[in-house]
């Protein structure tokens, strides 16, 4: 089941902020000509990006409508063009978005559908981790949209992103906030949000001052966003990629670099993790196959959330583990990782465990004295 099946015309690309949507959900593009009915059905909306002025077109997304009365659909169409949104109002059935809306119009209307769905991450309940959450989901919807179309990324949004990590976390602990960000349907969303919160805790947990944590929480939250100039069938090709395809994804640190040191104001260190946050200690990793201390603490900081956020990440798409596995995974690792910290990140991947540990020997010890009074 995907969130998403964007319809397109077959000589066109997606168009305007429909490009956006599979950063946004699950989505997929099929070109109208190769379209089977089962894929609409094993979708939970519908995204019709298609010309209008094309009488095949409109009559086409009449029948499936018809067929579908009661999947959620968007129907776009240009602004500008008076014919096309005609059409699509006697269409009916569908909200209709224009191709140049703003990221906020698109991010909302995706929202809502989710929302009217009963998807789980609008159901959780109401305590301060989830509510950060709801925040940085359009927060971080925004930050993502803007490098797509690449437009500058909005300064505020990133701090107030960052914050509300940084709150959550320490606040409500790294449980709670891995277990809300992980029913978003985003799957850049969620692996953002868990690279960023076990940054946020681990730099309480290595003593890091609040400066260096903020930066931390930052460079998480935009590690990977030179992904977005990676094309979707490559990110989201269902097993191996090819040798030319695994190059193309390889760059993503490098596209990263690029995106952020267009920014202004952006600290040097977000960009160095953006660029360097695949380097293994023993000269294995990429892009530059740097060794030992040219790679910086940060970056090996980072490194470990990332991989240990892309073991444990439930998706029902792809194998995960547990976090025992996980971690027993980053030891095998050896000399890749920074054995020092990989010890100190223990207690972070094993927070709820060691909760527990600590809740069964304060109770141990009340019912001991309980029986000796
Ligand atoms: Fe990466
Ligand atoms: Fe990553």
């Amino acid at each position: 089941m995907i969130d998403a099946l964007i319809i397109l015309d077959d000589d066109n690309s997606p168009r305007g902020m429909v490009k956006t949507i599979p950063y946004l959900c699950r989505a997929k593009f099929q070109p109208v000509s190769g379209f089977k009915i089962e894929q609409a059905s094993e979708a939970s909306m519908l995204v019709m990006d298609l010309s209008l002025n094309s009488e095949a077109n409109v009559s086409f997304i009449r029948k499936l409508f018809r067929i579908l009365p009661d999947k959620p659909k968007i129907v776009f169409a240009s602004r500008s063009d008076r014919q096309e949104i005609v059409q699509a109002c006697a269409i009916g059935g569908a909200t209709i978005l224009g191709r140049a809306e703003s990221k906020c119009v698109i991010n909302l209307s995706l929202r809502k559908i989710f929302r009217d769905l009963g998807n789980p991450f609008y159901r959780v309940e109401a305590n301060a981790a989830a509510a950060a959450a709801m925040r940085v989901d359009s927060l971080y919807a925004d930050i993502t949209q803007s490098a797509i179309v690449e437009a500058p990324l909005p300064e505020s949004g990133i701090l107030a992103c960052a914050r509300n990590v940084i709150d959550a976390v320490h606040g409500q602990g790294v449980d709670s906030w891995m277990d809300v960000v992980q029913k978003h349907h985003s799957h850049t969303y969620c692996h953002s949000m868990m690279v960023s919160g076990y940054a946020a805790a681990f730099g309480e947990e290595l003593g890091l001052d609040t400066e260096t944590i903020n930066i931390l929480v930052h460079a998480g939250l935009l590690h990977d966003i030179g992904k977005v100039r990676i094309p979707l069938s490559v990110l989201d090709k269902p097993g191996e990629l090819d040798e030319e395809e695994c190059g193309l994804v390889k760059r993503h640190p490098e596209f990263g670099r690029e995106i952020l040191s267009s920014q202004a104001n952006m600290d040097e260190r977000i960009i160095e993790v953006a660029y360097s946050h695949h380097e293994y200690l023993d000269g294995s990793g990429y892009p530059q196959g740097l060794r030992g201390d040219r790679i910086s603490p940060l970056v090996r900081i980072i490194t470990i959330c990332d991989i240990f956020a892309a073991l444990t990440e439930e998706r029902s798409y792809k194998q995960y583990y547990s976090r025992r596995v996980a971690y027993a995974i980053l030891l095998e690792m050896g000399a890749k990782l920074d054995r020092e910290l990989l010890k100190k990140f223990r207690p972070v991947a094993f927070r709820s465990e060691f909760g527990e540990l600590r809740r069964t020997v304060k109770d141990i010890n009340a019912r001991k004295l309980a029986v000796s009074a």
